[in-house]
């Protein structure tokens, strides 16, 4: 199975997509996570991808793709995956259409989150990450027990540089001018386009996208 999690900044992907592969045991590749990690790291593709980050612009396609298909060629064919934040443009779609079909596969699902603008930014602005384990917080939604510190592992606490309020802006409308249109993309695919409203809680948004794999793609947790 590969589905896709598809929705503006702030919308709950990065939330979503580590409950949805802690309940399902699949694989998750997250393009954000792995620009973050290799500008941390200092590596030529870290560093070619800082100023696009740090603008809140989408990286070049051909960079995106080639770490998509480093990653993907560590997995197992069969090994189910989660994309988070990937594809981003029509061209990224179709190159990872190309790549899956090499290998028998293709995309089944994309889960649509959508929420309005003003919860979108409340959301970033509030949001903080652990720079050790990567757990993710909200200083309104969901705050650690201690200010800065993470629960889980006592590591620092941190606000993304492209999480103040102007680059968030131009975030969103890079996202409606460039990663919406893959919508209408997979509508004429045979992936079934499933929105899910993420303007609930947590909870409520991981029950409802269960729900949704379920009704949709047969696709149950264990026990479920
Ligand atoms: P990326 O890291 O993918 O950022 P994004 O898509 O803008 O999404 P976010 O991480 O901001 O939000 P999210 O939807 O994951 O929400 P989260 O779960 O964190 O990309 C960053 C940059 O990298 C891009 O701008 C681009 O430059 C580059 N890039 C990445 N992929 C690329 C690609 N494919 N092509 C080209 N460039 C690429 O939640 C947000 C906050 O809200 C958290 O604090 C969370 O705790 C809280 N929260 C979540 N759900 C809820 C809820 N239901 N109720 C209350 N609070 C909630």
């Amino acid at each position: 199975m590969v589905l896709i999690l598809l929705g503006p900044p702030g919308v709950g992907k990065g939330t979503q997509g580590a409950t949805l592969t802690e309940d399902l045991g699949w694989e998750r590749i997250a393009t954000g996570d792995l620009l973050r990690s290799a500008r941390d790291t200092g590596t030529d593709l870290g560093r070619a991808a800082q100023e696009y980050m740090d603008r809140g612009d989408l990286v070049p396609d051909e960079l995106i793709v080639a770490l998509v298909r480093e990653h993907l060629r560590e997995l197992d064919e069969a090994t189910s995956v989660i994309f988070d934040g990937f594809p981003r443009t029509v061209p990224q779609a179709e190159a990872l259409d190309a790549v899956l079909e090499d290998v028998g596969r293709r995309v089944d699902g994309v889960l649509l989150l959508t929420a309005p603008d003003d919860v979108l930014v409340k959301r970033v602005s509030g949001r903080r990450s652990c720079t050790e384990c990567g757990r993710l917080y909200n200083v309104f939604f969901d705050p650690p027990n201690v200010e800065g510190v993470c629960d889980v592992c006592g590591g620092n606490l941190v606000h993304r540089d492209d999480d103040d309020p102007e680059t968030v802006a131009h975030r969103l409308e890079v996202y409606r001018e460039q990663t919406e249109p893959l919508v209408k993309y997979y509508e004429h695919t045979e992936a079934r386009v499933i929105a899910v409203d993420g303007d609930r809680t947590m909870d409520e948004v991981r029950v409802a996208i269960h729900d949704a794999l379920a009704r949709e793609l047969d696709v149950r947790m264990e026990g479920a």
